[in-house]
């Protein structure tokens, strides 16, 4: 039987549906679907009303990358509203955090990217890095070089403009416009799902045929003379954590270095630590952005923060001075000086306690052992790269076939003692979270006879050796799991 709310947690969700507005809310089922609300947390636990702790599944939402609740950053937090809780940085105004940041964030980004501009989350970041490049190419009297190039299966926010430019099928719904003429899509790097024709090569080969692709959609979009850009997660992560083969980001890098292509590496979820480096595109891909979009784990989610990386080249050319240009972009919040005291305290936090070693470390192991979830016939692939990891569920393991939509298959919770993993940052499966004997008949696998198998390839990772899991968002229509681990 489903656990019943309690009377509070009844209460809440009658309250949440008669106001509030969710994101992706399913307007079909959330009017009858439990929802689950959380009021505390602390390290990798979260805590619901009720009192059941969960180990939190997403790290926050890829964004807790120091554990929650920590005095440190509570204590930061604290001290810059009391000294200075608002402040502008708009045309000639300044505060030391904004300024403070700015070096810092500067000091770790790849090479070249020597000016930031700080808005207020991922979307924002990407929203204003479309913005820069039209005016840079503008700057530049290249009118006409506007259009974008980005992956399917990319995620880069939720603007008109982030939304436009990513490519998740699934996101992109009738009832929502996007941009039209100007934004175009080549394939992800997907190795487990190579599109129609790449199949049967080898990884090289694979790769070839992606920038054969890229240079033919770079024609298509009116040649170089036209394309303005090409945006990259370099680990795509909502997509379904898709880790590029070997060279494929530096061969993209060299197609857009050669037709004079801004490279934009977006990374919101791979900046600040998730994958064992500051940022992922020159540390592990060789790869030096024009632009660079960050946000989540720059304050590990603490408060809400975007930066776009400018490297000295389009900076230059947008500063030029003499041409009377005004920069007419940017956020009552941009450089919030509690943000930015948070992202300093935050940065501070994982150099100090060598956080992105830890990843490195504990993301090798985290590696090794979700591999062996392979051994469950409705385990398809997985793969990932340190703290950010993905299991990608299969009905038939030699066609590769999805689970229907109808089996949810990644709105699943597991429970394992007095532990419950929270799976996915959509709530709780149509049954309810699952509890000792209820476990059985709740469980979404039930007709998989998978349930104990799964239960315990999760618990060699790392349940009952206290190992600090952050496992596992779920992508219901890619049938994907995820798992994040919190870098602690
Ligand atoms: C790669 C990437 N870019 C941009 C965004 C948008 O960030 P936000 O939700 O903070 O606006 C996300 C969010 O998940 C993301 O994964």
């Amino acid at each position: 039987m489903p656990q019943a709310l309690s009377p509070v947690a009844s209460k809440l969700t009658a309250r949440d549906r008669s106001h509030l507005i969710h994101p992706w809310a399913e307007f079909d089922t959330f009017p009858s679907e439990p929802l689950l609300p959380i009021v505390r947390a602390e390290g990798a636990y979260l805590y619901d009303v009720d009192g059941r702790r969960y180990l939190d599944a997403v790290g926050g939402m890829w964004c807790n990358n120091i554990g929650a609740g920590r005095a440190d950053m509570a204590d930061a937090i604290a001290e810059q509203v009391r000294t200075l809780s608002f402040s502008n940085i708009f045309v000639d105004m300044t505060h030391p955090a904004a300024v403070e940041l700015a070096e810092k964030v500067t000091s770790l980004a790849p090479t070249g990217l020597e000016h930031v501009f700080f808005s207020t989350c991922g979307s924002t970041a990407v929203d204003t890095a479309f913005r820069l490049i039209q005016f840079y190419q503008n700057c530049r009297g290249r009118t006409e070089k506007k259009h974008i190039i980005a992956r399917h299966e990319s995620y880069h926010g939720s603007t008109y403009a982030a939304q436009s430019i990513a490519g998740k099928a699934a996101d992109r719904i009738p009832e929502f416009d996007f941009i039209p003429d100007l934004v175009h899509h080549v394939s992800a790097p997907y190795d487990y799902r190579r599109p129609a024709g790449m199949e049967g090569l080898s990884e090289r080969g694979f790769v070839d045929a992606l920038v054969r692709e890229f240079e033919q959609a770079i024609e298509a979009a009116g040649g170089p003379g036209r394309v303005a850009a090409f945006f990259a997660e370099p680990i795509m992560g909502a997509g379904g954590v898709i880790v590029p083969p070997r060279d494929y980001l530096r061969r993209m890098f060299e197609v857009c270095r050669a037709n004079d292509i801004l490279f934009v590496a977006d990374e919101v979820v791979t900046g600040f630590g998730r994958v064992g480096h500051w940022f992922a595109s020159e540390d592990l891909y060789g790869v030096q952005p024009d632009l660079l979009t960050t946000a989540k784990g720059i304050t590990s989610g603490y408060v809400p923060l975007g930066a776009t990386l400018v490297s000295d080249r389009v900076y230059e050319t947008i500063s030029e001075p003499g041409h009377g240009r005004i920069l007419t972009t940017g956020f009552t919040y941009s450089a919030h000086p509690v943000a930015a005291a948070a992202a300093l305290e935050n940065i501070a936090i994982l150099a100090r306690e060598r956080l992105l070693e830890n990843a490195r470390e504990v993301g090798a192991y985290f590696e090794r052992q979700l591999a062996t979830l392979l051994d469950l016939p409705i385990v398809g692939n997985v793969r990932g790269c340190r703290m950010m990891q993905c299991v990608e569920f299969v009905r038939d393991r030699e066609t590769r076939e999805l689970f229907p939509e109808e089996v949810r298959i990644g709105k699943v919770a597991v429970s394992y003692e007095d532990i419950t993993v929270n799976v996915g940052p959509y709530g709780r499966p149509p049954g309810g979270f699952l509890d000792g004997e209820e476990r059985e008949t709740n469980f979404v696998f039930e007709e998989t006879t998978t349930v104990e198998e799964l239960v315990e390839a999760l618990r060699t990772i790392g349940l009952e050796t206290g190992m600090i899991i952050h496992i596992i968002k779920a992508i219901d229509r890619a049938g994907s799991l995820y798992g994040t681990l919190i870098v602690q």
